[in-house]
């Protein structure tokens, strides 16, 4: 087992109702909030209402800034900073999804330290501190909720790259179930697809750690069992809870716990997607990673065997490749880059900004080479 630090402060409230605990929640943190949101779903699955209710039971001076987009920019970061420092805001309440969140974490670090967000995202700021956040989530997926990372693209440095830092992490999170039972049902499978991502980037990374990789297991398997439930029935709200609470433990955590880092190598490349072509992340994770368990299987031949072991019974690697492929496919997730309209005769413009970001697992280092392969594999 590898050295580790364990530290989530995060106070997490999860629930049918749990939302009537933010007003209280929020008051401690001063009187002028900024409520960040995106384009309008929340509007219609009862979660702004019921934020800005709890809100104004405690008189909050409320500021809002709206339409942050799927696969954030950092120009929309720096424009609710620009507002949020004129405003004199003292805390952020953000109600949505991953992209919202992530958003709403650099936006409090960069009202904190005044700067800029993508020199945050790069590493340049000496964080102290940052204004609370509060996270309402209306979608189950990223794991944002209770972790300490932020997701953001640049169009100007063609980059769409993760920042983490332990002032990040929500001081309160929000998850009740219901306000996602209007998640359609593509959005719904990217998001179970998202969460066994992380589970798998966490067990092919770096050290032996049987309980992290117990785990991984069984948040996996959660997810096998109550995913294609849920898309059978997508307003049950036992399994939206399932779902929501599968994928906040695959990226708190739990499931890195005893090793030095996980993979993230095909997250980096459903960035690359991503950046292109705005396609959701969980249909970047689908198509990508069973073309990176194609080409590395004969590298780590024995962590695939043990995933499929304990998993699904099956012992066999290309049958475990294949299995894995055959859940996301059954989710009508795509799989294969065609089927998100993206022809082989795009190759080598993904190929050039894989190569040109240098696109590798931190664990399972990748060359242009294995890129190419991997590439190959995401058309075949
Ligand atoms: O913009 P609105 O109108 O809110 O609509 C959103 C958006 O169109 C909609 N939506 C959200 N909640 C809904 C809903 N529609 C109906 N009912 C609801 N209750 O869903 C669409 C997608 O939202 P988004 O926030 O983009 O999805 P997700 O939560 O999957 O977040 C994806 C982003 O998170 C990053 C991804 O790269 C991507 O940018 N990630 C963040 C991570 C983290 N912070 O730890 C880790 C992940 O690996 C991931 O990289
Ligand atoms: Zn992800």
């Amino acid at each position: 087992m590898e050295n580790f630090i364990a530290y989530n402060p995060t106070k997490l409230h999860f629930g049918s109702g749990v939302i009537n605990n933010l007003g209280k929640a929020g008051k401690e943190y001063g009187e002028r909030v900024l409520l960040v949101y995106g384009k309008g779903s929340v509007l219609r699955n009862g979660s702004y209402d019921q934020t800005k209710g709890q809100l104004e039971k405690i008189h909050a001076e409320i500021f809002e800034f709206s339409g942050i987009k799927p696969n954030p920019v950092i120009d929309d970061v720096d424009a609710a900073v620009r507002f949020g420092l004129s405003e004199k805001i003292d805390y952020i309440v953000a109600v949505g999804g991953g992209s919202v969140i992530d958003s709403a974490k650099i936006i409090s670090v960069c009202i904190a330290e005044r700067c800029k967000g993508w020199d945050v995202m790069k590493n340049k700021v000496s964080i102290q501190s940052s204004v609370p956040m509060i996270a309402v989530l209306t979608l189950a997926a990223t794991g944002t909720e209770m972790n300490p990372v932020s997701v953001l693209q640049n169009n100007r440095t063609r980059e769409k790259i993760g920042f983490s830092h332990p002032s990040m992490f929500p001081r309160h999170s929000f998850l009740d179930p219901t306000y996602t039972r209007t998640v359609p049902a593509n959005y719904t499978a990217y998001g179970i697809v998202d969460l066994i991502a992380h589970a798998l980037e966490n067990f092919f990374g770096y050290g032996e750690a049987s309980l992290s990789d117990r785990f991984v297991e069984a948040i996996i398997k959660e997810a096998f069992d109550c995913g294609p439930q849920l898309m059978k029935n997508l307003s049950d709200y036992d399994l939206r809870a399932r779902v929501m609470w599968a994928a906040t433990n695959a990226l708190n955590g739990l499931t890195g716990y005893g090793r030095s880092s996980g993979d993230w190598g095909v997250h980096a490349i459903g960035h690359i997607l991503s950046f292109l072509y705005d396609t959701p992340h969980g249909a970047t994770l689908s198509i990508a990673y069973p073309a990176w368990l194609k080409h590395l299987k004969s590298r780590i031949p024995d962590r695939i065997r043990k995933l499929g072991e304990h998993l699904l019974d099956e012992p066999d690697v290309e049958k475990v490749i294949q299995q894995v492929e055959n859940f996301f496919r059954s989710l009508n997730s795509p799989v294969r880059l065609q089927e998100i309209g993206i022809n082989a005769d795009k190759k080598m413009v993904i190929l050039e900004l894989m190569n040109t970001n240098k696109v590798t697992g931190q664990h399972h280092r990748l060359d242009d080479s294995d890129r190419s392969i991997i590439l190959d594999w995401m058309f075949s």
